[in-house]
């Protein structure tokens, strides 16, 4: 077979860092060994039953089998415009303030490429979803991840940001309820950012993944609620997690029109448009019954409560999440992320994300998805605690 070189830009592309964890999960899986998944993202429950039937009705009609309109079918962008003002209090513009696309991983590498030149910077959160630092190279840009902390509530302070960086920052990328925190944001974090954007005239997009899962009565708050954020940025949601859409690969954004017409534009020439009949489901689930989505809120706080109770019993002083369906432990001293969420792997058979995969501060974390039933995070628990791992001090090399 003849070998051909890739391009430059994608020779430059970083290696994606969840692979190779995916490869060590798997060689142990190929053992024969029951692991428990802990270090995945993806949702565990079904898409609920009645935009199952929306999709398979709307797969039948022949208006939905030529091209789809771009940016969005009316039908959809009318329902998240209705679905914004019910949910949030938010008026968007379903002709100029929402646009569509498949899923929000494309949205999040289209954004940089659509806003930002060769030698600019995108800011955001270390430790932060893992293509926040990846997608800007395709722009030829880079990333800044201000460091946040846990006694801060993972929430940035934008006065840290050095002048520099600062100068070429034409970007921010945010993200509460956060993945891998599980931090939320607070209405003065987000009137602070509207604040800051303006003082430095810096688009933002909050990246709105895990809307529905706020725990402890607290409900995650839209960018878009803080006076003067539609002037300044735009907020992505995804289907993925809100309603168990993930296969379906449909997502949308709603806020300020320039940014909104950027990314369509983009969106349009690079991808192509998101099938009629799945944009149709998408519109069902935002306008039909809510109750699953409340339901699949208090599972996962439920399996929260579950899982940091137990690993509280066993020893391990561990920060409970606020919201998203990530818990965000501290590794016991001597550690690092990724010799922890080997020892837990190898000697308890429990997988976990190493939190270097998420920035340089989330290297003394571990990320556990609550993508498991309640039996199988109460027997993680189990496996480690009987492993004895939380009971020594790791051998240093
Ligand atoms: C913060 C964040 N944004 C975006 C995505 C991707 O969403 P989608 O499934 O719509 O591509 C994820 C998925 O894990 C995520 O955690």
């Amino acid at each position: 077979m003849a070998e051909f070189i890739p391009s430059r830009q994608v020779q430059a592309l970083p290696a994606n860092y969840f692979t190779s964890i995916d490869h060590r999960i798997n060689s142990v899986v190929k053992q024969g060994i029951d692991v428990i998944h802990l270090h995945t993202g993806s949702p565990d429950q079904p898409t609920p039953k009645p935009i199952i039937q929306a999709m398979n009705k709307a797969a039948q009609l022949h208006e939905n089998q030529g091209y789809p309109p771009a940016g969005g079918t009316a039908t959809l962008k009318e329902a998240i415009s209705e679905f914004y003002m019910r949910e949030y209090g938010v008026s968007v513009d379903p002709e100029t303030e929402v646009t569509v696309f498949d899923g929000a991983t494309v949205a999040i590498s289209a954004l940089p490429q659509a806003m930002l030149n060769p030698g600019d910077v995108m800011l955001t959160t270390d430790p932060g979803y893992p293509l926040y630092f990846v997608c800007p190279h395709l722009a030829g840009a880079e990333t800044y991840g201000i460091p946040v902390h846990a006694e801060d509530g993972f929430l940035p302070n934008y006065q840290t940001i050095p002048e520099k960086i600062l100068q070429k920052s034409k970007l921010l990328m945010l993200n509460y309820p956060n993945n891998p925190t599980g931090a939320m944001a607070t209405k003065e974090f987000f009137a602070d950012t509207v604040a800051f954007s303006q003082a430095h005239h810096i688009p933002v997009v909050h990246d709105f993944a895990y809307a529905a899962f706020g725990f402890d009565g607290k409900r995650p708050l839209s960018f878009l609620q803080t006076p003067g954020a539609k002037e300044q940025g735009i907020e992505v949601y995804t289907l993925s997690k809100t309603y168990n859409m993930a296969g379906f690969r449909i997502g949308f954004a709603v806020g300020n029109a320039s940014i909104i017409r950027a990314l369509s534009q983009f969106h349009d020439i690079d991808h192509s448009d998101v099938p009629s009949a799945i944009q149709d489901a998408a519109a069902a689930a935002l306008l039909g019954p809510q109750q699953s989505v409340q339901e699949l809120c208090a599972l996962y706080e439920h399996r929260r409560n579950v899982l940091v109770s137990g690993i509280r019993a066993i020893g391990w002083d561990v920060i409970a999440p606020q919201g998203s369906f990530f818990c965000w432990f501290k590794a016991p001293s001597g550690y690092t992320s990724e010799t922890f969420a080997d020892a837990l792997l190898e000697r308890a058979h429990v997988a976990v994300a190493p939190g270097a995969g998420f920035g340089t501060h989330g290297n003394q974390f571990v990320r556990a998805g609550l993508l498991e039933s309640e039996e199988r995070l109460k027997e993680a628990v189990i496996r480690i605690k009987a492993s004895g791992i939380l009971n020594e001090t790791p051998v240093q090399n």
